[in-house]
């Protein structure tokens, strides 16, 4: 993990496109070895510790893990959001705190998920953070279709994909399913503060989650959401919105400019790691 021959060669590295995600990518990544360090103890927050989650696949570069999905629904009017557990009480060393955390398919889906980066003192991941979840265009955005369609703020609703299964820009391969930068539960908070979110919408998606549960649960109407911030030191990777990914096999994969880490939005991985806690809890 960050040793220098973790950093891709522009000619040597494999190609990322596997094809659809399935159970059988989930089933040969479902136990990693990262180190596990018991931070329930800690005195410096709340929550945290080892983790488990589900992310895409690190394909290059020096990151060490999978950057973690965000599960997605649709409302009745065709608006998307992040689903946001619910928070509970827990009771740990006689301190009361929050977290949130559910079921869904077959893990526990919890905002610690999030929590590396400095993420974890952002506003938007307090359990009960007073927020909608709906995913909004981001001010910054990434790509043309984005600034011509859509405006920063506007949530995102599935008629704006609607060329999903043809679009292209030129970057990788048409086709594979179509992008945006957005934000997620970040109204009212510092710009310092707003949790980045890369949302594509892909018919390989669809597909994957007919036959997975993970997938299933996830994801909707081909819709998948990743957390954008880039394992290794943070910065914010993206899918086809750098042409000079394409000199590293990464036209059609998320990729990030910092250190040339890719990222397969196409295959999904069960990983763990340290989430930090956050820094004060819910007394
Ligand atoms: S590869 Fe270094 S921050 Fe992404």
């Amino acid at each position: 993990m960050g040793t220098n021959d973790k950093y891709p060669e522009p000619t040597s590295r494999r190609r990322f496109v596997k094809g659809v995600v399935g159970a059988a990518a989930l089933t040969a990544f479902a136990t990693l070895g990262e180190t596990v360090v018991n931070l329930s103890t800690s005195p410096a927050g709340e929550g945290g510790g080892t983790v488990e989650y589900y992310g895409v696949e690190v394909v290059g570069g020096p990151a060490p893990r999978a950057m973690p999905q965000i599960p997605v629904a649709l409302d009745d009017e065709g608006f998307l959001r992040g689903i946001w557990p619910p928070a509970e009480e827990v009771t740990r060393e006689g301190r009361t705190f929050s977290v949130a955390r559910m079921r869904l398919g077959d893990i526990t889906y919890s905002g610690d998920w999030f929590q590396y980066c400095g993420a974890e003192i952002f506003p938007g991941l307090e359990p009960t953070a007073e927020q909608d979840d709906y995913f909004r265009y981001a001010e910054s955005a990434q790509y043309e279709w984005q600034t011509r369609e859509v405006s920063p703020g506007d949530r995102v609703n599935v008629d704006d994909f609607a060329d999903y299964e043809r679009w292209g820009n030129g970057i990788g391969a048409n086709g594979l399913g179509k992008p945006a930068t957005v934000t997620w539960r970040s109204q009212d908070v510092e710009s310092s503060e707003v949790l980045p979110v890369q949302i594509i919408r892909s018919a390989r998606v669809a597909s994957a989650a007919q036959n997975d549960e993970w997938l299933a649960a996830s994801t909707e109407e081909g819709f998948i959401a990743i957390f954008d911030k880039c394992t290794h030191f943070c910065c914010v990777p993206l899918f086809k919105a750098d042409p000079t990914s394409v000199r590293f096999d990464a036209g059609s994969a998320i990729y990030c400019p910092c250190h040339q880490s890719v990222y397969d939005p196409f295959t999904i991985v069960r990983e763990s790691f340290v989430a930090f806690p956050r820094p004060e809890g819910d007394e």
